[in-house]
């Protein structure tokens, strides 16, 4: 076993050719910064400092041009998800559009919730604004991911998301993948006062396994953020690789740009074949085929992608951007597939 592998072995990485499951980046963060940060590992019998806390959420509000107030960090979305399903819960109904994020909708049945949901229309994935009104009027929050996971696609305008804004109840907007396509309606955070977005360090800052998950939120939601409880769930580790990659952050624009080049061909490569792969605002991409069992015979060709007929119906496929090499792997697999 040569040292790679080793490290694989002891952090239980699947023995495969290509990884395109999770959303993930291809990519690392910088080298330096992996470095600087194992460093600080001589330290690591002591606990993360407040201090430390302090400058991801400031270095973050620099970032995303809003109040350092409103910046809060914690490891993983799921637990912003529990802030919320805790706080607001009283006749236990969460308002979504349908297909969404499954860990969302896995975390609602978990907090013993129900969703109200709206079925997102091929092949534009929109929702429909004055149905979702409804919904969101008879629940206790609403979320809405977007650009959206498993579709791919932008799914509200900003008017349309104005109008529920103005509901005042609490709206959780999910802009994890927001840097590929740069859409974003974080300036309305100054207007309304129970708007709470996500954003995470998982995607183009390269760090999904040190999770880093960041919330902004209007003054009302900021009042129910606790950071006392808030900073003691980060490990010193997990925020020195936020604070290291926020202050170097210039290497994500080339995380952008060579993701988006490669998924613009990989979709291309797709549709080619007679597959049909759907436009994409974010590192993933939604396909349809009709080859029976997609996910599992690619997986035999030690390709890991995720099999979402759960959400979308039999034949879809979510399939993560990867770099050059592993992309043309999995469009050659593809071709044998369909050959064969
Ligand atoms: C819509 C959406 N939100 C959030 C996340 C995950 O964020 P984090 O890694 O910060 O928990 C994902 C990950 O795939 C996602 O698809």
């Amino acid at each position: 076993m040569n040292e790679d592998e080793k490290i694989l072995k002891l952090i239980g990485f699947p023995k495969i050719k290509a990884k395109l499951d999770q959303n993930e980046s291809p990519f690392n963060v910088p080298e330096e910064i992996l470095n600087q940060a194992s460093e600080t590992l001589k330290y690591i019998n002591y606990y993360p400092t407040e201090k430390l806390y302090d400058e991801i959420r400031y270095l973050y509000s620099e970032y995303a041009k809003v109040d350092v107030e409103k910046v809060w960090v914690a490891p993983g979305v799921d637990l912003f998800f529990d802030e919320y399903f805790f706080h607001f819960k009283s006749k236990g109904f969460v308002a979504s559009p349908r297909p969404t994020f499954f860990l969302f909708e896995k975390e609602a049945y978990h907090m013993g919730y129900e969703i109200i949901g709206i079925k997102l229309k091929e092949p534009e994935f929109k929702i429909e604004i004055n149905s979702f009104l409804n919904h969101v009027k008879q629940a206790d929050f609403c979320y809405i991911d977007n650009p959206n996971n498993p579709t791919g696609n932008l799914i509200i305008e900003r008017e349309g998301f104005e109008e529920i804004a103005k509901l005042n109840k609490p709206v959780l907007l999910d802009e994890a993948y927001y840097e590929f396509c740069n859409n974003t309606f974080i300036d309305l955070i100054e207007n309304y006062e129970y708007l709470g977005i996500i954003r995470t360090l998982s995607k183009v800052f390269c760090l999904a396994g040190a999770r880093i998950s960041i919330l902004i939120t209007g003054k009302e939601i900021s009042k129910i953020m606790n950071k006392d409880i808030l900073r003691f769930r980060l490990s010193t580790i997990s925020l020195v690789l936020a604070k290291l990659a926020l202050e170097n952050r210039k290497y994500i624009h080339e995380v952008i740009q060579k993701l988006n080049y490669e998924r613009e061909k990989m979709i291309y490569e797709i549709n080619k074949l007679g597959l049909k792969a759907y436009k994409s605002y974010t590192n993933f991409i939604l396909i349809y085929s009709e080859i029976d069992n997609l996910a599992e015979r690619l997986k035999e060709k030690g390709i890991l992608v995720k099999d979402v007929s759960f959400q979308m119906g039999k034949g879809y496929i979510r399939v993560s951007v990867g770099d050059e090499k592993t992309n043309e792997y999995f469009i050659k697999s593809l071709k044998e597939l369909l050959e064969s």
